[in-house]
């Protein structure tokens, strides 16, 4: 059987800038999870002593402390260091576009539009960089804008994960309710790329392997993406979770692997299944 990886798998550029920061901290803690894959969460607490705080008052009683990707709300990042914090700041850059475009559309007296979920810690983060929170607003459908106190000038920025077609539904109807609208596309194309080649791959594969966190929802999206394709599409954690059965009378395997996968969790999968199927 042959194996072959998509052609863009894995870790994405925040994600890698973030675990390269954190490991020349060894000994400091993250805020949250530095992301969602527990093996590589326990390999850097193991290896580099990075520990965990879940939230602000957790974050406040130790001394080093690592901005996760997603970043968070201004108020809190702005009093961790006033509290003589070493505050070591990994938000993605891709994270940072967004939080300072609000900032300044903001003080230029436009109201705010943020496509994306308001319970995600990167919106969170994002529409606290509004200098008046009135004039800040989260949406996810069209439908929401219409109860909305916008002025009629208003500026839109997207998280980061969002899909560009509905981003621009909400921009459309923005367009015709208001007199000017400064539109910021602030989608990142690195989970689209992921899923591009997963599918490409899952079109041609016999059996497909999708490895990932089973609480990571861009790797579950990878997941049911493959499955659309190719009805033997699984998705495990690691290479204990391999069932040989999956592979028999099988030629073709396909590999993915979610935004928050290390490579060498990846390389012990393949690794397993070549033993498998030797
Ligand atoms: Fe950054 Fe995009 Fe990854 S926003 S954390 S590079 S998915």
């Amino acid at each position: 059987m042959k194996i072959e990886l998509a052609s863009s798998y894995g870790f994405c550029y925040g994600v890698k800038r973030a675990i390269r920061i954190a490991e020349e901290h060894p000994g400091s803690h993250t805020y949250g999870p530095l992301i969602h894959n527990k093996d590589e969460i326990a390999r850097l607490k193991e290896t580099y002593d990075i520990g965990l705080v879940e939230d602000f008052e957790e974050a406040e009683k130790v001394d080093s402390i690592v901005i996760r990707t997603h970043g968070i709300p201004k108020n809190e990042l702005k009093k961790l260091k006033a509290e003589g914090k070493e505050v070591i700041n990994a938000t993605c850059p891709y994270v940072t576009t967004p939080q300072q475009i609000v900032e300044q559309m903001s003080k230029e007296g436009y109201s705010i539009v943020v496509f994306g979920d308001r319970n995600h810690p990167e919106i969170r983060g994002v529409v606290s960089y509004a200098d008046d929170p009135r004039d800040a607003f989260v949406v996810l459908e069209e439908s929401e804008l219409e109860e909305l106190p916008l002025k009629s000038k208003v500026a839109i920025v997207a998280q980061t994960t969002r899909k560009p077609a509905d981003f621009l539904k909400i921009v459309n109807a923005l367009v015709l309710r208001c007199k000017e609208v400064r539109v910021f596309n602030t989608i990142c194309n690195a989970t689209f790329e992921n899923q591009d080649a997963a599918a490409e791959l899952a079109k041609r594969a016999d059996v497909m392997i999708v490895i990932g966190g089973k609480h990571s929802s861009n790797t579950k999206q990878l997941h049911s993406i493959c499955k659309n394709y190719c009805d033997a599409s699984y998705l495990v954690e690691n290479e204990k979770e391999l069932d040989p059965a999956w592979f028999e009378g099988k030629k073709l395997c396909g590999i993915s692997a979610g935004a928050s996968t290390p490579d060498w969790i990846v390389q012990n999968v393949i690794d397993r299944i070549e033993s498998l199927t030797r």
